[in-house]
Formats: structure tokens, C-alpha cells, sequence
């Protein structure tokens, strides 16, 4: 390649996303006919909601067909605003709300419109590794907190606000958190906005998760924002978990108005206006009636349940029973010790190829010797599957012990 054909540095700065890489993997294998249980799913299983599937099909029908404001429909925004007011006590009027290609776009507007080069933005970790991806291609720094396993990976404030310096121009908190579960409490949270509302730096929350956490926990992230840095406050959201609306793409910001406008400029440069029929649908599914979600979840906490049990069968796998979302994070740490494979890497890929089972290394999470295991999948594959993985440890633990 001559110099004139170069990538751009930014271009190389930045891998793919490893949670694709394994769908990918999974694609290609079953094309070729092979069975595999897939536990790499970032996505629902279940359909999409009943209600936003028709108001699709009424929006086709009437030809609501053609380019919307840039920012969203003041239809959805309005939506939006109700959800969030209904759900946590707070106000948020239409130029403080804009509608995304996903909670993905959401975050990486923000990014773009609030850092650069020169700026620290921490971030908890084991995280969803779009963050910090994000981070680096808005040219700033990330500044990655550990959240300790043996604490069920809770995002302590103490720890994350022992990193602010003069350069801190954000934090990130993704609560329920991908791909630990882990569900921050709320004076935790809380002590973050202080902080950030006292010194102007903005917290961007990534609520993609929300409406996915089992016990009646309090989690009023937006009200504690509206509090106590609500000029330094951005909330992320997306149709997505919640509505099983992964390939419709519609996510939201909501934050201050010069953010919102930012947002809007670059979004208006990059891909315009979310689908339209798209925007109808969520308009439903905003609106529609809370069973389906809940129902959603009953069948989430079931799996989460006896997944939990199914795993632990075998003590060394260490992992705790997620707050929220649909991922179990299992430590492997003892299991690759014994196994003799020298990564969490190793392992997914030997037990792709030898068990037929797909699960997403902890690499890619900034988390070495732990899985992700997604349970957005059925309670037959989740039994089988975690079967195959035992009986796989089991072959490879004394495999390993007969070579020594
Ligand atoms: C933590 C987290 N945030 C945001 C997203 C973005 O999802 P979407 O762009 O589909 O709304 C995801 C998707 O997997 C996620 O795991």
C-alpha cells in the first residue's frame, strides 16, 4: 500500500467490536450446518413487541415513509419525555430530547460533542467496550476503574471520584451494567452527580438496560441527574433491551439544551433522522402497556436463576447472580489454572470448537479469565449448554492433570 492509501491514525486506533466477533464466528458456523448453542447474544430472543410491530405496519400504510426533523418526531420526543417523567418524577421539555440511531449513537454523539484530546473520562470496568472505544475516538483519554468481582463488581464512588483531576471532563456509568449485571445504588450515584455538578463535569449515564432489573431495587438515576447536576446530566436510553427492538435502531438522549443541539449537528451530518417507520414503533412501545416488558423479565429472572444453579454445580466457576440485565459473568480464573488454557480466550475458542457452545471472552470487557454468558436465550439451550461446559471442564481438567 503506497502512502496515499493509507487508513487514517484514528482508523487504527480502533479493533472491532469483540461481542460482534463471536456472532460473526456463530454465523459462519452454522452456515456451514453445524449446531451450536449460542450464549455471545447481546439481544433479546424474544419478538418484538406486539404493539410496535403494528403501528409499523400502519406507518408503511400511510406512507409515513419519508425523511422526519433531524432531532426526531415531536411526536416521540413527547413520548420520551412522558416515559421519563412517568417512570422517575422528572421533566424534560422537547429541546432537551433527540432521538438516536440506537443508545450506541446516543453515546457516541455525546462523546463527540462533549470531549477531546486533552480530557480524562473515567469509566468503571469490566464495561461494554463501545465506552471506551467512544472515549478514544473523540481523541480523550479513558481512565478505567476497576469494580472488584469479589464486591459483585459494584461501581463504588469513592473509587471512580479518587480519579477526577483537573483534566476529568467526564464519567460514564452504565447502570445495569454490561456485561456484569451489576446495578449501581443510589447514593453511590448520587455522590457522583455531586461531584460532577459541583465541578461542571458532565456524567453521562447509559441507561440501555433499565427497564431489565430483578428485585424492586431503588434506581432513580434521571431523578438523582435532575438534582444534582442536571446542567451536567446526560441520559442515554434505548428501545432496544427493553422492547426487543435490537434491529430497529432507536435510542434517546436527554440532557441540556446546548448538548441536545450538538447532538443534533453532528447526528444531522452523519445519518439524519432515525427510520421514521421506526420512530412510529417506538411511539408504541413507549406507550403501550408495561406486561410484555414484565413479562419479558419474569422469563429473564427465571433463566438468570437456574442458569446460576446450572453453573455453580461446579465450585470453581465463581459467579454472582446478576442485578440486571441478561448476562452472567463467571470468573474462570481456578478453571483455566486446571485446564491448562492460558485465557479466557483459549477457553471460548476450545469450547466453540470441541462443545459446539459460543460465549463471549472477558477479554473484550477488559476483564481476562471471565466469560460473559448471555441467558437472552431459551431454558433448554441454557440447560444444555451449561451442561456441555461442564462436562467440558470436566474433560479438560483431567486431560490436563494426566499430561502432568
Ligand atoms: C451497555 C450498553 N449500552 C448501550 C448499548 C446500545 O444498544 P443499542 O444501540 O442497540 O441501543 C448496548 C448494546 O448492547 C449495551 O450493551
Amino acid at each position: 500500500m503506497n502512502d496515499m492509501a493509507r487508513l487514517s491514525e484514528r482508523a487504527g486506533r480502533i479493533p472491532g467490536s469483540p461481542t460482534q466477533a463471536v456472532t460473526t464466528m456463530v454465523d459462519r458456523l452454522r452456515r456451514s450446518g453445524v449446531q451450536v448453542i449460542d450464549f455471545g447474544a447481546g439481544e433479546p430472543d424474544f419478538p418484538t413487541v406486539a404493539v410496535a410491530k403494528a403501528a409499523a405496519h400502519q406507518a408503511i400504510d400511510a406512507d409515513f415513509t419519508k425523511y422526519t426533523p433531524n432531532s426526531g418526531t415531536a411526536e416521540l420526543k413527547r413520548a420520551i419525555c412522558d416515559r421519563y417523567r412517568i417512570d422517575y418524577g422528572v421533566e424534560y421539555g422537547e429541546p432537551e430530547v433527540i432521538v438516536n440511531a440506537g443508545g450506541k449513537q446516543a453515546l457516541y454523539n455525546a462523546a463527540l460533542a462533549l470531549f477531546g484530546p486533552g480530557d480524562e473520562v473515567i469509566t468503571h470496568a469490566p464495561c461494554w467496550p463501545t465506552i471506551p472505544e467512544q472515549i478514544k475516538l473523540a481523541d480523550a483519554t479513558v481512565v478505567p476503574v476497576e469494580t472488584p468481582a469479589v464486591r459483585g463488581f459494584a461501581i463504588r464512588a469513592d473509587a471512580i471520584l479518587e480519579r477526577v483531576t483537573s483534566h476529568t471532563r467526564g464519567i460514564i456509568v452504565n447502570s445495569p451494567c454490561n456485561p456484569t449485571g451489576a446495578v449501581i445504588a443510589e447514593p453511590e450515584f448520587e455522590a457522583i452527580a455531586e461531584v460532577c455538578g459541583r465541578q461542571g463535569i458532565w456524567l453521562v449515564v447509559d441507561l440501555c438496560y433499565e427497564k431489565l432489573i430483578y428485585d424492586p431495587v431503588p434506581h432513580n438515576l434521571p431523578g438523582i441527574i435532575a438534582r444534582k447536576c442536571r446542567a451536567s446530566g446526560v441520559i442515554c436510553g434505548s428501545a432496544s433491551k427493553a422492547y426487543a427492538m435490537t434491529g430497529w435502531r432507536c435510542g434517546w438522549t436527554l440532557g441540556p439544551e446546548a448538548l441536545i443541539a450538538a447532538s443534533s449537528a453532528i447526528q444531522s451530518h452523519a445519518t439524519s433522522n432515525v427510520s421514521s417507520i421506526t420512530q412510529k414503533a417506538v411511539v408504541a412501545a413507549l406507550t403501550g402497556p408495561p406486561e410484555p416488558v414484565r413479562a419479558m423479565l419474569d422469563e429473564y429472572r427465571l433463566r438468570r436463576d437456574r442458569l446460576h444453579e446450572w453453573l455453580t454445580a461446579d465450585p470453581r466457576l465463581k459467579c454472582h447472580k446478576p442485578g440486571g440485565a441478561f448476562y452472567m459473568f463467571v470468573d474462570l480464573r481456578e478453571v483455566l489454572s486446571e485446564t491448562g488454557l492460558e485465557s479466557s480466550m483459549a477457553f471460548a475458542e476450545a469450547l466453540l470448537a470441541d462443545a459446539r457452545v459460543a460465549l463471549t471472552p472477558g477479554e473484550g470487557f477488559g476483564a481476562p479469565g471471565f466469560v460473559r454468558i448471555s441467558y437472552a436465550t431459551s431454558m433448554e439451550d441454557l440447560r444444555d449448554g451449561s451442561r456441555a461446559m461442564l462436562e467440558f471442564i470436566r474433560a479438560k481438567t483431567s486431560s490436563a492433570a494426566a499430561a502432568r
